[in-house]
């Protein structure tokens, strides 16, 4: 059955467009980051804390393996890292995969993820102005991962329903 995969950077916008994209298409949507936290029993920013990111990562990879072998269509936002641990990124090339990278550009990211810094554990203890550095960075170590979807969508300047039609004509 086809899963539909939504990647990206933190704040690029996968959870949004995932519901809204699986409304269109009469399709469940699940976002990883939630099934973890309902499988493990804990927030994402209490298994950062807790129990470190290694255990985390390694959550991931079992919950995406899960999800990819659901009997049913579904459309999924991962986490802004799954792609890049655990060889996640070869499950992402299964024949009834087809994966979006929503690509956001720095300024983007920065302006978006600046406010929310306490809830996200890996810039929490970063200072505002420290922000466009790690994303550059971030970003750059993570673009060889983001870029083997099977298609990009540029999410800059759009609204969430731009994105999805973007997303649909790929899909088309
Ligand atoms: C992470 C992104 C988060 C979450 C965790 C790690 C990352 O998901 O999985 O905090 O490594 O970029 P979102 O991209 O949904 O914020």
């Amino acid at each position: 059955m086809r899963k539909i995969v939504l990647l990206g950077y933190m704040g690029c916008g996968k959870s949004t467009i995932a519901e809204i994209l699986a409304q269109n298409l009469h399709i469940e949507y699940i976002d990883l980051d939630q099934y973890i936290e309902r499988k493990a029993g804990f927030s994402i920013a209490e298994l950062f804390a807790n129990r470190g990111e290694i255990h985390f990562r390694k959550i991931e990879h079992e919950s995406l393996t899960e999800l990819l072998s659901q009997p049913t269509d579904l459309v999924i936002a991962l986490g802004g890292g799954t792609p890049c641990y655990a060889n996640n990124h070869l499950l992402l090339n299964g024949p009834d995969v087809i994966s979006i990278y929503l690509k956001a550009s720095i300024g983007t990211l920065v302006e978006r993820l600046s406010s929310e810094l306490a809830t996200r554990p890996l810039v929490a203890n970063l200072k505002p102005d420290q922000l466009p550095d790690y994303i550059a960075k971030h970003l750059f170590d993570r673009s060889y991962f983001y870029h083997q979807a099977t298609h990009t969508v540029s999410v800059d300047n759009k609204t969430p329903d731009d994105i999805v039609a973007d997303v649909l004509s790929k899909l088309a």
